[in-house]
């Protein structure tokens, strides 16, 4: 277990909380190293035997010190943008492991992924294939490239985190693929390496899966009848895990049918899982500042607020909420757990019982993946410490921001009439 008691004070592997809280402060994100060394295992072993490549979701979690890890297990990364290539490069990653999505790509982040030397720009429309050939043929390098198929296929999940319905901006059309294939195949600067799909995130069922993947094998086998051979198929992301009593299906049931579905086919398994990697190794520790009797709810507010954990005001997310000591005289009451952001919906977590007061630690769990990476400074609010865990060490690997770092970027401007 990650996180568990000893003498009733919640520990992350052998460091108790409370010490971290004291030594760096609260709002602090901790991540515990072995829980994603664990995670990874996991994916390596389902996929063992495979030609596969598990490439690390970069937005989940995009601290040097976790790209850095992932980099040392031999994995790829899933990036979304120039700036997360450039995190991948600064911590040691291969760029010959890099796949690169998103619907609006622009020339200069085309640019800096041929000059480094990616695996694959995953397209998402026409213009973009446009756009990439124009940008290759400029710097006279060939573009791998693979078209993201948006599968149509209901991933049961949360509307804001469902990605492969028609209504969806991701991905072109399964009825368009086979002819921007065709086109793609015909361009010099243009060398077809792959294709991929993702479905959205946190699915818990396989169906949705199994489906999605069955229809991307069809359409490859399709393309290579018509003398379109491709090196990849990429799976995306989106494995569910527990926040409370969702039952997830284990990474080894997630792939199981899509590696029958592959086995006589040579084709290399890309997979990008983010949040199931780094999810529920962190916490978020936080810090009663006031208990709050309210007519109709009684409230902890807590020195972590939206502007740290956007999860619960965004989708309604549920994470749950631990007292870090266990007083054996503290009396339980049922609270919302809410931040100082002057927003409503600035809430951690809604009717939870707890046995909390003033100076109390709390430790918000399953915040390891878009906890940090969602994180903003709405209402001059510094962004919290991240610090990782190995055992009995403990490393800083993000300081916290300092309200001066907030404003470093500014000016004030001098008018001519002043
Ligand atoms: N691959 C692609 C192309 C993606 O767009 C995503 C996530 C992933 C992989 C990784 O998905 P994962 O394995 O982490 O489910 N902010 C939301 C999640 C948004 C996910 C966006 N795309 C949340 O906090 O639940």
């Amino acid at each position: 277990m990650v996180f568990h008691y000893r003498e009733g004070s919640l520990h992350i592997e052998q460091v108790p909380l409370e010490k971290i809280a004291r030594r760096f402060g609260t709002p602090c994100y901790v991540y515990s190293r072995a829980a994603i060394e664990h995670a990874y295992d996991e994916f390596e072993l389902a996929l063992k035997g495979r030609k596969s490549l598990i490439c690390y979701s970069v937005k989940a979690n995009p601290n040097l010190a976790v790209l850095a890890l992932m980099a040392q297990r031999g994995a790829g990364f899933d990036i979304v943008s120039g700036g997360e290539l450039r995190r991948v490069l600064a911590a040691g990653g291969d760029p010959r492991k890099v796949v690169f999505s998103g619907v609006g790509k622009t020339e200069a982040e085309i640019e800096s992924a041929l000059r480094a030397g990616i695996l694959s720009l995953n397209l998402e429309s026409e213009a973009e294939l446009e756009r990439v050939d124009r940008v290759a043929q400029r710097l006279r390098r060939r573009a791998p490239v693979a078209f993201r198929v948006n599968p149509d296929v209901d991933p049961g999940t949360h509307p804001y985190i469902s990605t492969g319905l028609k209504q969806n901006k991701f991905g072109v059309a399964y009825e368009d693929a086979e002819r921007l294939y065709r086109d793609a195949a015909r361009r010099k600067w243009i060398r077809l390496v792959g294709i991929g799909c993702h479905i959205g995130s946190q699915i818990t069922s396989i169906a949705p899966f199994v489906d999605a993947a069955g229809r991307l094998i069809a359409l490859t086998e399709r393309l290579a009848n018509a003398g379109i051979r491709l090196r990849h198929i990429d799976l995306g992301g989106g494995f569910g895990i527990r926040y409370s009593n969702e039952d997830p299906a284990t990474v080894a049931e997630f792939l199981d049918g899509t590696l029958g579905m592959l086995a006589d086919r040579s084709e290399v398994l890309i997979v990008d899982p983010g949040r199931a990697l780094v999810g529920n190794s962190g916490a978020l520790l936080a810090r009663v500042e006031y208990v709050k009797r309210g007519e109709a709810r009684n409230f902890l507010v807590v020195d972590a607020a939206m502007n740290d954990l956007l999860r619960p005001s965004l989708y309604d997310a549920w994470h749950e909420v631990r007292t870090v000591c266990e007083a054996p005289d503290a009396v339980e009451d049922c609270y919302d757990v809410v931040g100082p952001v002057c927003e409503s919906g600035d809430f951690l977590a809604h009717e939870r019982r707890l046995a909390a007061k003033t100076g109390d630690l709390l430790a918000i769990l399953s915040a390891g993946a878009y906890g940090m990476s969602m994180s903003s400074n709405y209402n001059s609010r510094p962004r919290a410490a991240e610090v990782m865990v190995s055992g009995r060490t403990v490393k800083l690997i993000r300081r916290r921001e300092t309200v001066r770092d907030l404003f470093a970027l500014e000016s004030i401007p001098r008018w001519k009439e002043d």
